[in-house]
């Protein structure tokens, strides 16, 4: 179509991607969450995108607007991303870039919680969330030909990473070290070592769009 036929190397790819953080309810007017802007993810689905794939852009609540020329499936809790995510199944590669809570609140409220006078904070019962990333790689039917997960670590980043890509089951993780020394939470841009296959490809600090430009370049050669 608009797109050059030289460029378009995911022509008829259907890519599922995951982006900022979720929120999980405390009671109406809170919620737990984590750090994300979800610029990584978006810029990621534009790249995607920009190759000629159809993405399905599964969001929670981010403070970057998702790109355009996606289909954009809002979210707010990890469970409904789970569910998000099955619907938009089949897809030939997925890239779990969403920061996903790992823990919900198995005791929120209805209403707004209040202080009672006692000065003692209400007690928190929390439950496990489900692992998007380890579910997919593990389906029998309709698992993505590609999956690629993040690992956003602040210590032994490759030793954690390769781990995590194991745990997981997926193809491919993308190990970054967001310790606050790197200056790279919250920041425009990235330093990432990509754990494939063959094994750990430290690639320069760059910015996010650049990340992005790169990874939905080798996934093209993985599934294009
Ligand atoms: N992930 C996911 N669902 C979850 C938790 C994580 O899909 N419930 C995905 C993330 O999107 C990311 C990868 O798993 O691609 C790694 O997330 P991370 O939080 O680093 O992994 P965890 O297994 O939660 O390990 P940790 O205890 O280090 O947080
Ligand atoms: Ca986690």
């Amino acid at each position: 179509s608009e797109i050059p036929l030289t460029l378009a190397r995911l022509n008829g790819r259907h890519v599922i991607v995951t982006s900022g953080p979720t929120h999980e309810p405390i009671d109406p007017v809170r919620y737990i969450a984590n750090r994300s802007s979800g610029s990584q993810g978006a810029a990621i689905a534009a790249a995607l995108r920009d190759l000629g794939a159809r993405v399905s852009f599964v969001t929670g609540p981010a403070s970057v607007p998702p790109p355009a020329g996606v289909e954009v499936i809002r979210v707010e809790t990890a469970r409904q991303m789970r569910d998000a995510v099955e619907a938009a199944l089949p897809a030939d590669a997925a890239v779990m870039a969403a920061a996903v809570a790992d823990w919900r609140v198995t005791n929120a409220s209805d209403s707004k919680m209040k202080k009672d006078g006692s000065g003692r904070p209400p007690a928190l019962e929390m439950s496990e969330n489900p692992d998007i990333l380890a579910w997919i790689s593990h389906l029998e039917q309709d698992r993505p030909r590609l999956v690629v997960g993040f690992a956003a670590e602040t210590n032994d980043v490759l030793r954690h990473a390769t781990e995590k890509r194991l745990r997981k089951g997926c193809d491919w993780i993308v190990a970054n070290d967001v310790s606050p020394e790197t200056g790279i939470m919250g920041g425009q841009e990235n330093a990432v070592t990509l754990i494939s296959q063959h094994g750990p490809e430290e690639w320069p600090r760059m910015s996010k769009a650049e990340v992005a430009r790169r990874l939905a370049d080798r996934i093209a050669e993985e599934i294009g």
